[in-house]
């Protein structure tokens, strides 16, 4: 799991004029990714009802909601946007939007269901086929997966034409991006609606064929393995990688850092997904000290070791 709640902002409560047609959204997954878009939902003024299998994950997801909202509302006060009052009245308007359960039959009342559970294909399409069977006639069914082809999460769901990749990037309450993606027969009042809900909960959406890695991971998982690649080689360290990168190209952060931040893990499973799928692409490769960090449970930020040696949410020195 990664650590969570410490990106909050004031959009995370601002209210946009909710998409028409949708006033229940089901989040499904309250992990990283779940939790934030359940938040940025339910503060753009839909009902969410917030699902998890596992009930410790769906508290610390709620919990997780709750923090961040309660952030949000301090730096309000703190910034003379809101008096105390009403900061705390808008964060508890938020957080009495969301309904929580353990149980998918809870979302039979959606217009929209975002699924945002597990990376693995075989419990997505499980997830789908029993969703399908629970979900009402008009829903729209969402994933938020990174690696998988949307078509075929939709014909598991048996409802492609009203079938959606919206995949949001981490940590939601902050990163503007929605790529949404079509399956070969979402209808396209389904697809506009996918771009209207996205905007309503202050992102940005950009449309992107059902590719690997649509845009953003389709050009970044190959660039923190070639990062990966090059360590492998000896050439540069792990320090002069991602200061090269900060200060050579103008990145934020460095690809070892990065790769540490997504989750060593994540990163793995990504490739390790695309080089079975896709054996002659030749961008899709596992770099050895990738496979060797996650044999050892060095999975970067979330563990405290990746890379690099992590206090919370920041690189302190590089690890051995
Ligand atoms: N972490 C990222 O940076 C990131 C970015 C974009 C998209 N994604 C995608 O978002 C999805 C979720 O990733 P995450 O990082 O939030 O994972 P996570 O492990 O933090 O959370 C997954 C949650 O799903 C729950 N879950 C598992 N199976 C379930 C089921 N059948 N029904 C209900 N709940 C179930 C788990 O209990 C857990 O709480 C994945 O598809 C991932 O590829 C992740």
């Amino acid at each position: 799991m990664m650590s969570r709640n410490v990106f909050t902002c004031c959009r995370a409560i601002r209210t946009y004029a909710t998409a028409p047609g949708l006033s229940t959204v089901g989040v499904v997954g309250m992990g990283a990714m779940g939790h934030g878009i359940a938040q940025m939902t339910a503060a753009a003024g839909y009902k969410v009802v917030a699902v998890d299998i596992d009930a410790n994950m769906l508290s610390k997801g709620i919990k997780a909601v709750e923090d961040s909202l309660s952030k949000v509302a301090a730096k309000a006060v703190k910034d003379g946007k809101a008096d105390k009052a009403t900061a705390e009245k808008n964060a508890a308007d938020v957080r009495s939007r969301i309904t929580t359960s353990g149980d998918i039959g809870a979302l039979s009342s959606c217009d929209l269901v975002i699924e945002s559970i597990i990376e693995d294909l075989n419990i997505k399409k499980k997830f789908f086929a029993d969703l399908g069977k629970v979900a009402g006639a008009n829903a729209i069914l969402a994933s938020n997966t990174s690696s998988f082809p949307i078509t075929q999460l939709g014909e598991a769901s048996g409802r492609t034409s009203n079938f959606l990749g919206l995949h949001f990037f981490n940590p939601v309450q902050m990163m503007k991006l929605v790529e949404v993606i079509k399956t070969k027969d979402t209808k396209e009042d389904v697809y506009k609606l996918g771009f209207a809900f996205s905007k309503s909960i202050g992102k940005e959406p950009v449309a992107c064929g059902d590719t690997p890695g649509f845009i953003v991971n389709r050009l970044l998982v190959p660039f923190l393995a070639q990062g990966l690649l090059m360590l492998d080689r000896g050439v540069a360290s792990v320090q002069d990688i991602d200061v090269a990168m900060m200060y050579g190209a103008g990145m934020p952060m460095g690809p070892l850092t990065l790769a540490d931040y997504v989750g060593l893990d994540v990163c793995m499973h990504i490739l390790e997904g695309w080089t079975s799928q896709y054996p002659n692409e030749p961008a899709f490769v596992i770099p050895q000290p990738l496979k060797a960090k996650v044999a050892a449970g060095k999975l970067g930020r979330k563990t405290g070791e990746g890379f690099w040696k992590w206090e919370g949410d920041k690189p302190v020195a590089p690890a051995a």
